[in-house]
């Protein structure tokens, strides 16, 4: 479903974000990124959605090449590609289902979302997800005055209104308490199974890793020195994912 070739990726021209990485992503796989700040996980994520211009390697989604994408092409493959972001970026003064409704701008023309006028079935699909995420209480309610767990619930929801085939997930409990990062984490795990999106989360914790993926990747320094199942990440492999001395 993804497919990654000799990706690399330098903001300096010295030092290595992404450096020489391959590897293929199967459909339906809950794929872990591991490794400290800077070792490059969100780059990782910026490129597969060409938020960021690799340096040097290409990137499919599916049959579509996303590295080679016009900007007109790009935009539809993008669609394909929900997001979930650590602080969530939401509006902070724009309600619940509001918020949830940019997830589907690429529906109508740029005029309808700046007018925040969305087709029905739009909003009926966005009010669909929310109750499923337990914010059906909640949508005409201002973003700011959610709670953490809440905000991630609506960005999830954002993202789903895409349908995406592929979710990346930038960290998405690091902001979040311990119980409050399960519950995020099982409604991935839940979108994973029952809808077969594919998701690629990056996260910090080996434990969590373990819990959720069924595949994980370690970066250390941009490099990729682990792709196995969360079985196999043992103290050994933990450290040269985290190891000191880069
Ligand atoms: N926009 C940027 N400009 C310059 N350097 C960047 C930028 N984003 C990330 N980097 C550098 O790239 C490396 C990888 O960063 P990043 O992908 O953010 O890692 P992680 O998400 O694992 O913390 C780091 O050395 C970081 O300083
Ligand atoms: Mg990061």
């Amino acid at each position: 479903m993804i497919r990654i070739e000799n990706l690399s990726k330098t903001y300096d021209g010295t030092t290595w974000a992404v450096k020489n990485l391959s590897l293929t992503l199967q459909a339906g796989e809950f794929v872990v990124v591991l490794g400290k700040s800077g070792s490059g996980k969100s780059t990782l994520i910026r490129l597969i959605n060409r938020l960021v211009e690799p340096s040097a390697g290409r990137i499919f989604l599916g049959e579509d090449e996303v590295t080679q994408a016009s900007p007109a092409r790009l935009r539809r493959l993008r669609r394909r590609m929900g997001m979930v972001f650590q602080e969530y970026n939401l509006v902070h003064r724009l309600s619940v289902l509001t918020n949830t409704l940019a997830g589907a701008l690429g529906e109508v023309s740029p005029a309808a979302g700046l007018l925040n006028r969305f087709p029905a079935a739009a909003v009926e699909r966005a009010c669909e997800h929310l109750n499923r995420l337990q914010l059906g209480d909640k949508i005409h309610q201002r973003a700011d005055r959610l709670s953490g767990g809440q905000k991630q619930r609506v960005g999830i929801a954002r993202a789903l209104m895409q349908e995406p085939e592929l979710l990346l997930a930038d960290e998405p409990v690091s902001s979040l308490d311990p119980a409050t990062s399960r519950v995020i984490l099982d409604i991935l795990k839940r979108v994973n199974r029952e809808r077969g999106v594919t998701v690629l989360c990056n996260l910090h914790l080996p434990a969590l890793a373990r819990e959720y993926g069924t595949r994980v990747l370690g970066l250390r320094a941009g490099r990729l020195v682990y792709d196995g199942p969360p079985e196999n990440l043992g103290t050994e492999e933990v450290n040269e994912i985290y190891g000191a001395a880069d």
